[in-house]
């Protein structure tokens, strides 16, 4: 079963616990979590403070997503702020200070998650997949939401779907970026099993419907 996790980056932030309560309301599995630092991308989202206050009050897992540079810094505090799945770029730092990362969130108890931009290969994140409880595939260039799907991934997701099944079936693989109902089907043909929704999922008018046909 395909997995949705609705990215809170189109909610609407000054009624976040309403949005947050309304994604497993919703139907959906996680609540996708964009974190930005400006600097590993062009813009800033949201931190520690608020991913701990979502947890508080969402019955979903958080799947927090975190697009700053050197994230080896911060792992251990989102994960004590209540990230359950901790994903981290691997261009985001040098390969040992990745592996770093990956082992500390899986020391706190937590999901290790690993994603990577449209430009690089599936090549550079396969010496890890040995500690990703989770890998991303971005079909946006990260930073914002709302951008077309690249269908250029998809190659690359069958690679990864392959390796993922090789090197780490308990691994799931996720895509990000354009997710909507018509991409969402070209993406769990090519292996997707985690689908993150950011704009169509808030514009969609009957978003149980939304959720239940962009699982199928
Ligand atoms: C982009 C973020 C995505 C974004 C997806 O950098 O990682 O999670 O919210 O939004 P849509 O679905 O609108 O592309
Ligand atoms: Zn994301």
């Amino acid at each position: 079963m395909t997995l949705i996790a609705p990215s809170i980056l189109s909610a609407d932030f000054g009624n976040l616990e309403r949005d947050v309560r309304g994604i497993a309301a919703n139907g959906a599995d996680l609540v996708h979590v964009d974190v930005m630092d400006g600097l590993f991308v062009p813009n800033i989202t949201i931190g520690i403070p608020v991913v701990r206050a979502l947890k508080k009050i969402s019955p979903l897992p958080l799947d927090v997503h975190l697009m700053i540079d050197r994230p080896v810094r911060y792992v251990e505090e989102f994960c004590r702020a209540g990230a359950d799945y901790l994903t981290i770029h691997v261009e985001a730092d040098e390969p040992e200070n990745t592996l770093a990362a990956l082992r500390r969130v899986r020391e706190l108890g937590k999901k290790s998650g690993l994603s990577l931009r449209p430009g690089t290969p599936a090549e550079a994140v396969r010496p890890f997949l040995a500690e990703c409880d989770l890998v991303l595939v971005m079909t946006v260039e990260p930073g914002f939401g709302g951008q077309k799907f690249m269908a250029g991934q998809m190659e690359k997701l069958q690679t990864l779907r392959a390796w993922r099944d090789l090197i780490c079936p308990g691994c799931l693989l996720e895509v990000d970026g354009g997710v909507d109902l018509t991409t969402g089907p070209v993406c769990r043909v090519s292996g997707a099993q985690v689908l993150v929704t950011g704009s169509a999922y808030f514009k969609a008018e009957n978003k149980i419907s939304f959720v239940k046909d962009l699982r199928q």
